[in-house]
């Protein structure tokens, strides 16, 4: 089974910001990043736009010829509605702060049960696939199906942190948390530092991975390896061995 890689492009629009200009052109890089391989672009818009900025959002999807993949939490309505108004493949709900650093746990699909019936119900309404972050629990993997999410991305910031330590117990969670998605039939997505070390064992450790999302690792590999030569490493990694 092949697992798509989406190339999250948040660190080129934040290399961008630091000049004021339109250098690098985000839109040229996500066109290159396509034309290199990369199977989806996802980017994640904050309140404070120190990356992506909403009016990046419709330039995007103008372009983006694979999957278009828009992150951010539903809980700020202009989210939604940028949301809502470029429809892109695949929207993935994740309950970051206001002003969070990164993405850093999953949601409590039980308490916010309500609100992501909701938030789903509006987004799948115009068509608009909903992936959820998730932790591998199995309450909150059986509660992301419950409020209608089509998919669940899980949060693999903590297999990354123990990876090197100990990288069966690192993905065992993730494994059980696999198991039950699959036997809900929701899919699996994964994100959040992957890398060229973590990755292979990870895709092939979770049976029906669809997707990963990545971008801090992937832009630092890219000052060393080329852009170009580091969408191929990465799609190497998730290349199916016979
Ligand atoms: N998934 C989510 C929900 C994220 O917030 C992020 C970071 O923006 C990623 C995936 C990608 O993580 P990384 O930049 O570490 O590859």
């Amino acid at each position: 089974m092949k697992t798509r890689l989406s190339v999250n492009v948040n660190k080129i629009a934040l290399i961008r910001n630091a000049r004021g200009s339109n250098y690098p052109d985000l839109i040229k890089v996500s066109k290159d990043i396509e034309a290199y391989g990369a199977e989806g672009i996802t980017v994640h818009p904050r309140p404070d736009e120190r990356h992506i900025t909403y009016a990046d959002i419709p330039a995007l999807k103008a372009i983006a010829t694979t999957e278009f993949n828009i992150e951010g939490n539903p809980r700020t309505q202009k989210f939604m509605d940028l949301v809502l108004a470029n429809a892109p493949d695949q929207c993935t709900l994740v309950p970051d702060a206001q002003n969070a650093l990164t993405s850093d746990s999953g949601w409590d699909t039980i308490t916010h049960e309500a609100f992501l019936t909701e938030t789903i119900g509006a987004l799948k309404e115009k068509g608009i696939r909903v992936s959820i972050f998730c932790d591998p629990i199995e309450k909150f993997i059986e509660g992301a199906k419950k409020v209608g999410a089509d998919r669940i991305e899980f949060y693999t910031g903590p297999y990354a942190e123990n990876y090197h330590k100990d990288r069966a117990a690192a993905i065992q969670p993730y494994v059980n948390g696999a198991k039950i998605a699959n036997e809900l039939g929701i899919g699996i997505n994964a994100g959040h530092d992957l890398n060229l070390d973590n990755l292979r064992y990870f895709q092939e450790n979770i049976p029906n991975l669809l997707e990963v999302s990545i971008g801090h690792a992937l832009v630092v590999d890219s000052l060393y390896y080329g852009l170009q030569n580091t969408v191929q490493m990465y799609l190497e990694c998730l290349t199916v061995k016979d």
